[in-house]
C-alpha cells in the first residue's frame, strides 16, 4: 500500500520518478507527489496532486530543474483525507527534509502531541508528517544519524526515505515490516516500495530487512541495523520489462486473464511429472516430514484464501489430510491451535499482507512448520516463513487478482497430489491421472480463452451490467469459485453481490430475490450438478433470472438457464480454474461496459500492508 520512490545519481532524475511511479501506481492511486531540491542550497520544488499519475503529470509539467536526486510517492490513503495536503512528500518546518512513507505509525497522536508542544506546525492529517518533524529534531549535520535516533520514537509498521537538502547526494531510507529494496546502477542509486519502480533501470537489487536503516549515494550502498554496517552482496533479478506493459491489450487485467494458460504451465513446469511425482524442495520439508504431516492450516486474504478454499477440497479429497482455511485477519487474533507435525500455509501473491504475514507469525511461535504460498521471489512472506511455494505466474498489476489465483490453485493441487502419493492416499495409478488431468490445463486454459464460449461472456455481461445486485450461488468446489466470481464483480464494477453455498440459500439470502433478480450459479458437471439444477429451479420460481456457468457440451442446462456462460469442460476439482475464468471475463465486461477503470478500482490497492 503506497508506493515509494528515491533516486540519487547524476541524471534530471523527474522523468524517473514518475515512470517510476507509474510502476507503482498498482500499490496506491489516490493521489502522488515529487519533491526535487531546488538545487540553490534552498528547498524543494513539491508537485502533489489529488487523483492518478496522469494528474501528477499534468502537474509536473510547467516544473523544470535538473535535480540529480528526488523522492516521488503514489497514496493509498489510511490516515487523513484525500486532499493535496495530505500528500507525500512530506516537508519540516524548516522546508529542507522531505519524506515519503509507506504503512503507519501507531504512535502519531502522541509524537505528534508531543513535537506541536515544541511549537512544530502540521500541514497535513497524516501520521506521517511526523517523520520529517522527527527527524528534523534530531538533524546535527547527519541525515543517517537523525534517521537512526528518530525511528527509536516510532510504533508501526513503515517504510519511509528522507532527503535533506544540506545533503545533495545522499537519501536515508527505514524500514520496519512494509518493503524497501535498492536498485544498483552505473553511479546511480534508486531506493523503492517494489522492483517494478526501477526495472527499467536496472536489474541489480539490494534487499533491505526489517528494522534496518541505508543509505544511498550515487556510488554506494550502507546498511545499518542496531548491530551496526551490514555487509550485503547485491542480487540480479530476471524479471520481464515487458510484464509491466499492457502488450496491446486495452487493460492489465485482460491481458492478465489471457496469461493464464502461461501462468499454470510455468507455476507446474519441472515440478510435475508423468508418473505423478511432484518436486517441491523448497518447501523445506522432505517427503518422510511431508508424510508425517497430520493437519493443515490455510491462511490468506481475498482471492488468495478463495484459493485456499479450493485447496481445502484437493488437499483433503487427494491426500486424506484435514484442512482448515481461515481468512488470516481472524486467524492472528485467535487462538491459535497449530503445533509441530502440522503444516500452515499463508497464501499471499504480493508475500506483503499484513495479516497473512502476522497469522503465519503466530503459528511459527506455535511450532508449526509454515510455508508462504507466494508470486514473489524474495517478499517478506518467504523471509518469515520455513519454506516457500511459488507460484510463477509473473508480475500482476491488475488489483483484481487473476492470474495469481489460478496459479495458485494449481500450486496446492502439485502439493495435494505429493501429499496423496506420500500418505498412499492415491494409488500410482490415481496419481498419474491426476498428473495427466493437471498437465492438460494450460492447453485447455488457452484454448478457451481464444474460444467463441470466452468472447460470447461479453454479450451476456452487457445484457446484464446494469442491475443493482447479483447472487452468486454454487455448491462443492462451486462454493470458492462463486465467492471469487463475486469478489471480482464487486471489486470492478462496484455493483454488490451476495455469494452463498447453494444449499444455504433457504436460509436467508432468498428473500433478496425478486422479479427480474440476477443469480449466477456455477452449475458446472460434477456429482452436485442435480442439486444445483433444483437450486437453479428455486431462484426461477421466485422470479430470478439465472445466468449458469456451466460445462461446454452440457446442453441440458439451456433448459434452465436465461444465459449460459461456458466453461472448459475438467474433473470436478479442477473445474475451480474452469469455471472462474467465464466469470473473470464477466466482472470484467461489466465493469467495462460501465465505463470503470479495472486496472485501479476505486478504494482499493493491490497490496494489503496494513491490517
Ligand atoms: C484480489 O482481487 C484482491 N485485490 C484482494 O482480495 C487480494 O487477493 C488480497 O488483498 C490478498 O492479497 P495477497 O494475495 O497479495 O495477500
Amino acid at each position: 500500500m503506497c508506493g515509494i520512490i528515491g533516486y540519487v545519481g547524476s541524471r534530471n532524475c523527474r522523468e524517473l520518478l514518475l515512470e517510476g511511479l507509474e510502476r507503482l501506481e498498482y500499490r496506491g492511486y489516490d493521489s502522488a507527489g515529487v519533491a526535487l531540491p531546488d538545487g540553490s542550497g534552498g528547498g524543494f520544488t513539491m508537485v502533489r496532486s489529488v487523483g492518478n499519475l496522469a494528474r501528477l503529470r499534468d502537474a509536473a509539467d510547467g516544473t523544470d530543474g535538473d535535480a540529480t536526486i528526488g523522492l516521488g510517492h503514489t497514496r493509498w490513503a489510511t490516515h487523513g483525507r484525500v486532499t493535496e495536503e495530505n500528500c507525500h512528500p512530506h516537508l519540516d518546518g524548516s522546508g529542507q527534509i522531505a519524506v515519503v512513507m509507506n504503512g503507519i505509525i501507531e504512535n502519531y497522536i502522541s509524537l505528534r502531541d508531543e513535537l506541536t508542544r515544541e511549537g512544530v506546525t502540521f500541514n497535513s492529517e497524516t501520521d506521517a508528517e511526523v517523520l520529517p518533524h522527527l527527524i528534523a529534531r534530531e538533524y546535527d549535520g547527519d541525515l543517517a544519524a537523525a534517521v537512526r535516533a528518530a525511528i527509536t520514537k516510532l510504533e508501526g509498521h513503515y517504510a519511509f526515505v528522507a532527503v535533506h537538502t544540506n545533503e545533495p547526494d545522499r537519501m536515508v531510507g527505514a524500514r520496519e515490516e512494509c518493503p524497501l529494496v535498492v536498485g544498483v546502477g552505473e553511479g546511480e542509486r534508486f531506493i523503492a516500495s517494489a522492483i517494478p519502480a526501477f526495472m527499467s533501470e536496472t536489474r541489480e537489487i539490494v534487499s533491505i530487512e526489517s528494522g534496518e536503516v541505508v543509505v544511498i549515494e550515487p556510488d554506494a550502498t550502507h546498511i545499518y541495523n542496531g548491530s551496526g554496517p551490514q555487509d550485503r552482496a547485491s542480487e540480479e533479478v530476471d524479471w520481464d520489462v515487458d510484464a509491466a506493459e499492457k502488450a496491446g491489450f486495452e487493460t492489465f487485467m485482460l491481458k492478465e486473464i489471457h496469461e493464464q494458460a502461461t501462468a499454470i504451465h510455468d507455476t507446474m513446469a519441472d515440478r510435475l511429472h508423468e508418473d505423478g511425482s511432484v518436486d517441491m524442495a523448497e518447501l523445506a520439508l522432505d517427503d518422510a516430514a511431508l508424510a508425517r504431516i497430520g493437519k493443515i492450516q490455510i491462511v490468506a486474504c481475498g482471492t488468495s484464501y478463495h484459493a485456499g478454499l479450493v485447496g481445502r477440497h484437493l488437499i483433503e479429497e487427494w491426500s486424506g489430510v484435514p484442512v482448515h482455511v481461515e481468512v488470516a485477519s481472524e486467524y492472528r487474533y485467535r487462538t491459535c491451535l497449530a503445533g509441530p507435525g502440522d503444516l500452515v500455509i499463508g497464501i499471499t501473491q504480493s508475500g506483503e499482507t499484513a495479516d497473512t504475514l502476522a497469522a503465519m507469525r503466530v503459528a511459527r511461535q506455535r511450532g508449526a512448520h509454515v510455508v508462504a504460498l507466494t508470486n514473489i521471489m524474495g517478499s517478506q512472506a518467504t523471509r518469515d516463513a520455513d519454506g516457500v511455494m511459488y507460484t510463477r505466474a509473473g508480475l500482476e498489476i491488475g488489483v483484481a487478482a487473476t492470474k495469481t489465483h489460478v496459479a495458485q490453485v494449481v500450486a496446492l493441487a502439485l502439493l495435494s497430489l505429493k501429499l496423496g502419493r506420500l500418505k498412499w492416499h492415491l494409488t500410482p495409478e490415481g496419481a498419474r491421472e491426476l498428473a495427466s488431468e493437471i498437465a492438460a490445463l494450460p492447453g485447455i486454459v488457452s484454448t478457451y480463452l481464444d474460444s467463441d464460449a470466452a468472447n460470447d461472456v461479453a454479450d451476456v455481461a452487457r445484457s446484464y451490467s446494469r442491475r443493482p445486485f447479483f447472487l452468486y450461488l454454487g455448491r462443492h468446489v462451486g462454493v470458492p469459485v462463486c465467492f471469487e466470481g463475486a469478489l471480482k464483480l464487486k471489486e470492478i464494477s462496484y455493483i454488490p453481490t451476495e455469494a452463498y453455498p447453494a444449499g444455504e440459500m433457504k436460509h436467508g439470502p432468498i428473500a433478496l430475490l425478486d422479479e427480474g433478480s440476477p443469480v449466477v450459479c456455477v452449475a458446472t458437471d460434477s456429482h452436485v450438478f442435480d442439486k444445483v439444477v433444483s437450486n437453479i429451479q428455486e431462484v426461477k420460481a421466485r422470479g430470478a433470472q439465472v445466468i449458469a456457468v456451466a460445462t461446454e457440451g452440457n446442453s441440458e442446462i439451456e433448459e434452465h438457464a436465461d444465459a449460459v456462460l461456458w466453461a472448459p469442460r475438467t474433473s470436478t476439482l479442477l473445474s475451480a480454474i474452469g469455471a472462474i475464468l467465464p466469470l473473470q471475463l464477466f466482472a470484467y465486461h461489466v465493469a467495462r461496459d460501465l465505463g470503470l477503470n479495472v486496472d485501479q478500482p476505486r478504494n482499493l490497492a493491490k497490496t494489503v500492508t496494513v491490517e
